[in-house]
């Protein structure tokens, strides 16, 4: 029996497919890559813009000839799009046998008995269940071998008047120390050594179970065999100083931080619900930059609001020239259905918010080509994660850029200093220092 995953969305859904993954294959099936010869094909699905909703409509289209071969395939539908529409997803694609959210993944294999007992197998529940923590129970399937996903918090308590997410997800829980322990200890068994902690407002773990996040961090660190401790997201509103200070005491802690600010102008900020100002903002950066030295940033910007104004938009743009972020996620602001800004008044035009984006993104060109430049001749420290066209190293810094490097194959899995030779907006091409090889 073989299944289909296709995934939409951010990375905590990347994470939900590689648990699907896990589970699908604990009851024997096995991947491919073409969804002609899948029994089983799921869409996990992002709500987060119109556009990804859309996608899923136009994909299903396709899937649904899979049946005219092999009538007895199956057809899921799993992920925020699912929790969102719920049955009216169902209506308008008749052809969907299974439907689940993130809520309960692990309730799948009973899913899949029921689909093949020919009924609909629809299980969209109103809250979590009880039980969702059977979860953890499954393995992830992974594609790369070093550097792993964890979940550590499910749901959003936060409020932004722009976002599905609370109700897609949830209230925020927070997965229990020890079965997060359990995890990283499993997989760095299994030859990881980056662990990347994920939530969609991972800073604010602990505060449903009464913990702090940075007890997280001196926890996971501890465990032998983890090299590296990567986060996303933070929500600035969460990030205090003892996160902080974790960060920079913590030599696993890599010095990068996703930290997304949304927009400059306090109007706006208010308007979205964030809770904090530009200038709370500037300064929760001013604190990153003092305490961890050599720490970079990248953000997420919304661009056209209801009611943002040209002042507004350059409050937007001073924060990229201040702060000088190595990647800037620009969306443009998309009204989603029972959201409190989808009603809101002056909704921006289109041809407006393209134009502000366009700006955006030049400036923040300007400004990572001057980054990108300022690497040339640095020393890096890279964990190398592939190895391509038989010379060929590639890996990520402890700032989240990508390194190339010959070297050779036995480097797999091993962090290396390099130095950099060529620097590219997303990419370096580096030169191994020799007397870094081995020894971890
Ligand atoms: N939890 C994270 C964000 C999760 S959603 C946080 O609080 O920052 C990922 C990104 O999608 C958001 O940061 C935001 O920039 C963007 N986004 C969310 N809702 C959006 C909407 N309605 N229109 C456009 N972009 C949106
Ligand atoms: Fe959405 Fe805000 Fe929660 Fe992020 S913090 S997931 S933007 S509600
Ligand atoms: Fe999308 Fe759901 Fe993630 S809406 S961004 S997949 S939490």
């Amino acid at each position: 029996m073989k299944y289909y995953i296709k995934t939409f969305g951010c990375q905590m859904n990347f994470n939900d497919s590689e648990r699907i993954k896990g589970i699908l294959q604990t009851l024997g099936y096995e991947e491919v890559q073409n969804w002609k010869e899948a029994d089983i094909i799921l869409i996990n699905t992002c709500t987060i813009r119109e556009k990804p909703d859309q996608k899923v409509f136009s994909h299903l289209g396709e899937y649904k000839k899979v049946k005219e071969e092999n009538p007895k395939a199956i057809i899921g539908v799993c992920g925020c799009l699912a929790q969102r529409m719920g049955f009216e997803l169902v209506q308008k694609a008749q052809v969907v046998d299974i439907m689940f959210s993130s809520f309960n993944i692990h309730q799948l294999p009973e899913l899949i008995q029921q689909a093949q007992a020919g009924y609909k197998a629809i299980a969209i529940l109103e809250n979590p269940p009880e039980d969702e923590e059977k979860l953890w129970n499954y393995p992830t399937v992974r594609e790369n071998p070093y550097c792993a996903y964890v979940t550590v918090t499910k749901g959003c308590d936060k409020n932004c008047t722009y976002c599905v997410v609370p109700k897609t997800r949830g209230r925020q829980r927070s997965r229990s120390m020890e079965s997060i322990i359990r995890e990283v200890k499993r997989l760095v068994e299994d030859g990881v050594k980056e662990i990347h902690l994920l939530g969609q407002n991972v800073t604010a773990w602990g505060q449903d179970i009464g913990r702090h996040f940075s007890e997280l961090l001196y926890e996971v660190a501890q465990i032998e065999g983890v090299k590296r401790i990567r986060f996303t997201t933070g929500h600035p509103k969460d990030l205090d100083e003892k996160i902080v200070k974790a960060i920079s005491q913590i030599d696993k802690v890599c010095q990068h931080i996703h930290l997304p600010v949304q927009a400059g102008s306090n109007r706006i900020l208010k308007l979205m619900d964030r809770g904090y100002t530009k200038e709370d903002y500037l300064e929760k950066i001013r604190m990153l930059k003092e305490y961890v030295k050599g720490i970079t940033f990248s953000t997420d910007v919304i661009v056209g609001f209801p009611t943002e104004t040209e002042e507004d938009f350059e409050e937007t743009l001073d924060v990229l020239k201040k702060v000088r972020f190595e990647q800037v996620f620009s969306f443009k602001y998309s009204p989603r259905p029972d959201t409190p800004a989808y009603s809101m008044e002056g909704q921006v035009p289109d041809d407006i918010k393209t134009e502000r984006m366009t700006r955006l993104l030049e400036l923040q060109k300007t400004i990572l080509a001057d980054i990108a430049k300022s690497y040339e001749g640095t020393v890096q420290e890279v964990l190398i994660e592939s190895f391509e066209d038989g010379n060929k190293l590639i890996g990520r810094t402890r700032t989240n850029r990508w390194a190339s490097m010959n070297g050779s194959e036995e480097l797999l899995g091993k962090i290396v200093k390099v130095k950099v030779i060529k620097s590219y907006p997303f990419s370096m091409e580096c030169d191994l220092l020799v007397e870094s090889q081995g020894g971890n």
